[in-house]
């Protein structure tokens, strides 16, 4: 019996395209570019356990933190793949300071935001990391683009998605019309469709924060997520602890079981007065994805992070995503 024909992520795009009698084809090529980049780095942190890539590379970046060397070939591969693409008018990167410019002549109509390798804190130890990423359409005419292309809200953007480098390699996205998950097939090169339309649970299954900040929280966000500790049987309560330290991983996982993430402000620590978590390419992206889903992402003071006007390219934001029904609970609790 023939193997059904699987999906392709081309098909998949190229169907899509369909829905968009006036589209170019650039948002699908610049689309296909990221594929090809997401693979190279699937294939070099496949081998990081071999080659000579785990560990630091001696570098710390603009927000201060260790740059492992594993950040630095996905931040490479994709900045040069996405520079020449002809797709890109302006990108910016969690490892580069200032925005990004493309290649003189290659200048395209949309914008690039990514986090080339998120959960860096887990490579050395082999749990699952990913890349995470925006797409805008540019707000200047033409020729390269600048910062005000790059500070959009999450509301405008056009894609999002991120590459799950996890037991299989995994591509989740959406350009709007629902979000879809892809396998890689390693042995053909190739992502299938494998989670198709993905509706995320509107009740929580998991909570996943570093509890170890509890201290550190205010007052109100304590007190919300004591209560959500609380048993209460209507809502499954108390929900199963699970949290990895990989954004990409632990929202992909509440994705698919339903699930309540937070990383909320920090007293203790400067840097994250205002969270930990960037907006441009962390945060903005995953609320668009949540909300395609079905979820939602809000800050912890209850307002929604796609409606968040970026004053910078690396931004940090307190986030609250995942289930429907228990953000909406935060954002009465915590808006109030
Ligand atoms: P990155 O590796 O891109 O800097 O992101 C790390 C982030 C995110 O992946 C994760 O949710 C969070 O850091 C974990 O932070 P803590 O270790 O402070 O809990
Ligand atoms: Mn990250
Ligand atoms: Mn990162």
């Amino acid at each position: 019996m023939r193997r059904p024909l699987g999906v392709t992520v081309h098909r998949h795009i190229v169907d899509s395209q369909r829905l968009h009698p006036e589209a170019t084809g650039d948002l699908s090529g610049l689309l296909n570019e990221l594929i090809v980049a997401g693979k190279t780095i699937s294939a070099e942190v496949n081998m990081a356990g071999l080659a000579d890539i785990l560990g630091m590379s001696g570098k710390t970046n603009i927000q201060g933190e260790e740059v492992q060397k594993l950040d630095e070939f996905a931040n490479r591969t994709i900045v040069r793949r996405m520079a020449r693409s002809g797709y890109l008018c302006v990108m910016t990167s969690e490892e580069e300071d200032t925005v990004i410019p493309v290649e003189e002549g290659y200048e395209g109509k949309y914008t690039l935001a990514f986090d080339p390798m998120d959960g860096s804190s887990n490579i050395d130890v082999n749990v699952s990391i990913g890349t995470i990423f925006a797409v805008h359409r540019r707000r200047s005419a033409t020729g390269q683009g600048d910062l005000a292309d790059l500070l959009q809200p999450g509301r405008d953007q056009v894609a999002a998605g991120y590459i799950l480098y996890g037991s299989s390699t995994m591509l989740v996205f959406t350009t709007g019309h629902g979000v879809h998950g892809f396998t890689l097939d390693p042995s053909v090169g190739e992502f299938y469709l494998s989670h198709a339309d993905i509706r995320t649970p509107e009740r929580a299954r998991y909570l996943s924060l570093n509890t170890g900040n509890r201290p550190y929280w205010q007052p109100r966000v304590r007190d919300f997520f004591d209560m959500v500790n609380e048993p209460d049987a209507d809502k499954g309560r108390p929900y199963s602890s699970r949290y990895i330290g990989s954004l990409v991983a632990d929202f992909h996982r509440n994705l698919i079981t339903g699930g309540l993430f937070a990383y909320p402000r920090d007293s203790r620590d400067a840097g994250k007065s205002h969270g930990k978590l960037r907006l441009l390419y962390e945060a903005a992206p995953l609320a668009m994805l949540i909300e395609q889903a079905g979820g939602r992402a809000i800050t912890d003071d209850g307002r929604n992070i796609l409606d968040i006007e970026p004053e910078d390219l690396h931004q940090r934001v307190p986030l609250i995503i995942g289930s429907k029904l228990d953000v909406d609970e935060a954002e009465e609790f915590l808006g109030s």
